[in-house]
């Protein structure tokens, strides 16, 4: 079987865990390709809800393997926490029996963090992992292949100490880093992840070979990509479909199957120009009833109407098959919909989003509206979308103004739903029938 890419089409927090936990259902790997501890997914089960912002989704289903894949940045210390809870939830740690840690992946050490709580700029979620990617592209990063290479090094914990203190000074950090203490992270994270580290491209290209269904779960979302996305507002990794791959050890060929995930809406976190921004009722509508507080940081998600524009420049950089629009239900209640369809920029109607981060912030949206349709409560969309795949209903289960919105965005992007969200719960989401 292929593998299949499931990409936030917006900036990041589309609901990809939700999605990427139920297609586990019929895979045998999840891997993770760029990012770090700056994604944070959210899997809802029944009355349990679960945060991850390392561990791939496929965690909650036992007979799936995980990968931490080539392209990520890793911090040991966040993913032993993860680990641990997930041991006193399930009883089990995956570590070398399920999860594999890339030989490849990058490691997000104290220093990284330090550098990275120093941003006034982008509003990073302070993880350390544009200053961990700033080492890569350096060529001075440690990376988990590395470990035993320099564990017990003393020589080279004293020149990297050197160089991180020296570092943290010209940018007006009070921390420093000793070379005893990193030598004793690299011995923390020999003794707590060595049994997991591999060469996790081979693994899964084994997989694939073998027949196996692989999910490639992205982070973040394209208009967050370091390339393709909102720029200097982005975060320091290729998020998108090109990078899928690359990040995680196997050649493009292998993916059939590109999901680009999109709230029936739009959200953003941290700085930078969002054209669809809502700072009235409507966007307190959507906070509240849509729990937008971001899984990382707790910071409030901008929230706004669906942006097409942004969705087609999401599509032309990722070739999506599907889209799996996620939380329809929360525009219940609205009386009408706005979607916007192109920019007003100085005067001037545009179809395309502008590269340059002044002329995004200056970019008007032009709208259409729809009719709205009725709210509903949690219970009420979970029995909706029951039904709807129980009866293979599909979408013919909503009502008919919800119908008409998701054609409208399929007809807009050029891409068909693959699924409809409908509720925070596993089950409340409606596949396409037809
Ligand atoms: P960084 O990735 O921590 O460097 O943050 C760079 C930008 O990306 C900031 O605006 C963050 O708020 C945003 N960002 C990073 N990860 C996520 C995510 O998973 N969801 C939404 N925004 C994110």
């Amino acid at each position: 079987m292929p593998a299949t890419v499931i990409l936030g089409a917006q900036w990041g927090d589309e609901g990809k865990g939700k999605l990427v936990d139920r297609l586990a259902e019929q895979a045998t790997w999840v891997a993770r390709f760029q990012g770090g501890n700056n994604a944070g997914h959210t899997v809802v089960l029944g009355e349990q809800v679960l945060k991850f912002h390392l561990l791939p989704s496929g965690i909650t289903r036992k007979e799936c393997n995980l990968i931490l894949g080539d392209g990520m940045v890793i911090d040991p210390w966040v993913l032993n926490k993860e680990l641990v809870d997930w041991k006193e939830s399930s009883g089990e740690d995956p570590r070398g029996e399920r999860l594999f840690i890339s030989e490849r992946a990058h490691i997000i050490l104290p220093y990284h963090c330090y550098m990275d709580s120093l941003d006034k700029k982008i509003g990073t979620t302070g993880r350390g992992i544009g200053p961990t990617y700033a080492d890569k592209i350096n060529r001075i990063g440690l990376r988990f292949g590395d470990l035993s290479e320099v564990d017990g090094d003393l020589e080279w914990a004293s020149s990297s100490s050197e160089r991180m203190n020296a570092s943290l000074e010209a940018a007006g950090s009070s921390e420093r880093v000793s070379a005893e203490s990193l030598l004793e992270d690299v011995k923390w994270i020999c003794d707590n992840f060595s049994s997991s580290i591999a060469h996790t491209g081979l693994m899964l290209d084994n997989a694939l070979k073998l027949g196996e269904h692989v999910i490639l779960e992205g982070a973040q979302g394209c208009l967050l990509d370091i390339d393709q996305g909102t720029f200097p507002y982005v975060t320091s990794s290729v998020t998108s479909r090109g990078n899928s791959t690359h990040g995680a050890g196997i050649h493009p060929g292998h993916v059939e199957e590109v999901i680009g995930i999109t709230k029936a809406y739009i959200t953003r976190v941290g700085n930078g120009a969002m054209p669809t921004e809502l700072l009235d009722e409507v966007g307190d509508h959507l906070g509240t009833v849509g729990h937008e507080f971001g899984t990382t940081t707790g910071r409030k998600r901008r929230c706004g109407w669906f942006d097409a524009v942004v969705m087609r420049h999401a599509h032309r950089i990722n070739g999506f098959t599907g889209l799996a629009l996620t939380k329809l239900d929360v525009l219940g209640g609205l009386d009408e919909i706005n979607i916007c369809v192109a920019y007003e920029l100085d005067g001037q109607e545009i179809r395309e989003m502008p590269s340059s981060a002044s002329a995004l912030a200056r970019c008007k949206p032009i709208y259409i509206t729809m009719p709205g349709f009725p709210s509903h409560s949690l219970t009420e969309w979970l029995g909706i979308a029951k039904k709807a795949n129980e009866d293979s209903m599909g979408f013919k289960a909503l009502p008919s103004a919800a119908q008409h919105y998701i054609k409208q965005l399929e007809v807009l992007v050029g891409v068909p739903c693959s699924s409809v969200g409908v509720g925070p719960d596993r089950d409340a989401t409606i596949d396409r029938v037809d």
